[in-house]
């Protein structure tokens, strides 16, 4: 009744950035990511058959010191943990204990990891057993979209290709089927790694959820969803191909597509700091000299900067003197989720 699961965050080379049903998570198009190694969360979920009681949520330190989870960060998990145990069809409540590897004051999204550990540990502990394509449909339905694709390893596409926006709206069973992620490939398939340029540590302003919520207020959105089907092919072919040059051209384009329709929001939102267009010089300037650096950004300052894994370790010193960059976290292309045998209590 106790189990501890442990999924990495990923970085989308093509953005999941606006809905066409946000409760539903239904996207307009696919998305392309890469899941991490080392920015993991681990969560242990307690199930307590038969217990009237409230559920415990806490969230764990990295000296082992548990204390309660903030209030909107519990209902959330609440609501998926309801989700789980009915279709478990089980009675009880639940103790929850999650930890990021990551520094929290980061500014690293945490919920695409957070939510597909919530939810592996959650149909782990319910003795639920779920396989990789109900695994990613279930972590969808905690409202995040990234963690849809934290349930695989490798190089990932959500939702599938059998997948249309209309089948999803159908509302037939057969939407709910097509929701889910792929993978396209394994991290083996291509080392590459991904040297986060820390340029702000405190929690953004904006949340993703509101981002989605004002895509279609831009003028330029309907421009990104008519260039988005080769748009994606070209990424596909990129990551099948192992063609660097491609795939750095590709995701730098989206990577300003995805900023360009948030300036461009009513309200406008400026996620970007000078910290953040100067790492973006130093990429153009790597590339310049040889590397095979390509940057990419979230609905944050944070810039992901990509290149082949040899050179993650020149990359991240060079990204640690860029003026603004607190620090460089080096991460790299990893296999997805696995059951944890230590428990977080
Ligand atoms: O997972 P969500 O629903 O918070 O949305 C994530 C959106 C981006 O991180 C900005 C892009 C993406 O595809 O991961």
């Amino acid at each position: 009744m106790k189990y501890t699961a442990s999924a990495p965050s990923n970085i989308a080379f093509i953005k999941y950035w606006g809905a066409l049903d946000l409760e539903r998570v239904v996207p307009h198009h696919p998305s392309i990511s890469m899941t991490l190694e080392q920015c993991r969360s681990t969560t242990t979920v307690e199930f307590r058959p038969g217990d009237e009681g409230e559920s415990v949520i806490e969230l764990r330190s990295d000296d082992g010191v548990l204390s309660p989870a903030p209030p909107a960060f519990t209902t959330r998990i609440s609501a998926h943990l309801e989700r789980l145990r009915s279709a478990a069809g089980a009675e009880g409540s639940f103790r929850v204990a999650t930890h990021n590897s990551f520094p929290a004051a980061a500014g690293i999204a945490s919920s695409a990891s957070g939510f597909a550990a919530l939810t592996l540990s959650t149909a782990g502990a319910l003795g639920l057993p779920l396989d990789a394509d109900e695994s990613s449909r279930w972590a969808r339905r905690s409202g995040s979209g990234s963690a849809t694709r934290s349930v695989l390893g490798g190089y990932v596409q959500w939702p599938a290709p059998d997948w249309t926006p209309e089948l999803s709206l159908s509302g037939t069973g057969d939407d709910e089927a097509s929701n889910r992620a792929v993978q396209l490939a394994t991290a083996e398939h291509w080392p590459l790694a991904n040297c986060i340029a820390l340029v702000e540590t405190g929690p953004k302003e904006v949340s993703s959820l509101q981002g989605h919520n004002l895509t279609t207020t831009s003028p330029h959105f309907r421009r990104r969803l008519e260039l988005m089907a080769p748009r994606l092919e070209r990424c596909r072919r990129a990551i099948e191909g192992r063609d660097l040059e491609a795939l750095i051209e590709v995701v730098e384009e989206d990577a300003v597509d995805l900023h360009l329709i948030a300036m461009s929001s009513q309200p406008p939102i400026y996620y970007w700091q000078p910290g953040t267009l100067a790492v973006m010089a130093r990429v153009r300037e790597l590339r310049k000299q040889g590397l095979g650096a390509f940057f990419t950004m979230d609905a944050g300052a944070n810039v992901h900067v990509l290149c082949p894994l040899d050179q993650g370790a020149k990359v991240s010193a060079e990204l640690a003197e860029v003026p603004g960059v607190h620090s460089v976290i080096e991460d790299r292309v990893g296999d997805g989720p696995r059951s944890e045998a230590q428990h977080l209590f």
